[in-house]
């Protein structure tokens, strides 16, 4: 991910927000290989849907929105997966392939340009996994942030989206949270409170307009990011990724610092 580096000024969070773009070796797309096992983990829940969404009212094309889709194999992997679910069980039910119609959505800062020249060579592999009887697939970007309306009253019949819920819409505004930058086991409970208030008014936010947004019967499969509260399992204990993160910030700050103001300001 990366941020502007010019003063933000009343620009909002989601103006700035892009993951790297490309395909060079600090590209989103070659450093989402976690992101990728979420999405093939996944898999089966998001083709039972599909099938199930099909088999519901046969519909002659299918509108899918992919939320947060970023840019790179990931992308295309949920449409290949859907596609593999329409093209299986229209051929168990005997009936001719929908067309699937896909809008891929994020920031507007997101490099929907190596997404669009990636294009041809997935038509390309398209055609030849699947063979010149399949449906048209049209895949077009929608560019915005999923926290408001982003389509016409009941136009989606399928929404997906992977690893994205966890990003807020804004800034939060929290208590001093001890030197760390995420909610870590020294986190004082404001700090929970404040993470689980943003959470709640965005994820509503977030179902509000794609309820507006999708057809009755429509589905949706959503893969976030969290960890279990109320566990009592040993990984509660033990420290995130972000615990690290967070020292290692602090251990940069302290070393650009002078010894008079080694104090922490996190
Ligand atoms: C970790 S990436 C996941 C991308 C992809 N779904 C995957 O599984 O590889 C999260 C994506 O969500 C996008 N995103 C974050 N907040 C968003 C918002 N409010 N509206 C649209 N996209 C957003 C980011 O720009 C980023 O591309």
């Amino acid at each position: 991910m990366e941020m502007q580096k010019e003063p933000v000024g009343d620009l909002q969070l989601h103006q700035v927000l892009r993951m790297n773009e490309g395909d060079g070796d600090n590209s989103y797309s070659n450093n989402s290989l976690l992101q990728k096992k979420v999405i093939l983990k996944a898999k089966p829940i998001l083709q039972e849907t599909i099938v199930q969404l099909y088999s519901k009212s046969f519909p002659e094309c299918i509108t899918m929105a992919d939320m947060g889709c970023s840019s790179g194999p990931n992308t295309f992997l949920p449409i290949w997966e859907v596609l593999e679910a329409i093209d299986e069980s229209s051929r168990k039910l005997n009936r001719k392939p929908p067309i699937l119609q896909v809008f891929l959505n994020d920031l507007p800062g997101n490099d929907f340009n190596s997404i669009f020249r990636s294009l041809p060579s997935f038509h390309k592999k398209l055609e030849e996994e699947m063979g010149g009887e399949f449906g048209p697939c049209f895949i077009a970007a929608m560019p915005g942030n999923f926290y408001r309306r982003l389509f016409p009253p009941r136009s989606l019949h399928f929404v997906h989206s992977s690893y994205t819920l966890q990003w807020f819409s804004e800034v939060l505004e929290i208590p001093l949270n001890k030197g760390n930058i995420y909610l870590a086991k020294t986190s004082p409970p404001g700090v929970h409170k404040a993470y689980l208030n943003q959470y709640e008014k965005d994820f509503t936010a977030f179902l509000r307009s794609r309820s507006e947004e999708m057809i009755p019967g429509g589905c949706m499969v959503l893969t976030i990011y969290g960890r279990d509260e109320n566990s009592d399992s040993s990984a509660k204990h033990s420290p995130t990724i972000w615990d690290f993160f967070g020292m290692m910030l602090n251990d940069m700050e302290l070393e650009v610092t002078t010894p008079e103001n080694h104090k922490l300001s996190m």
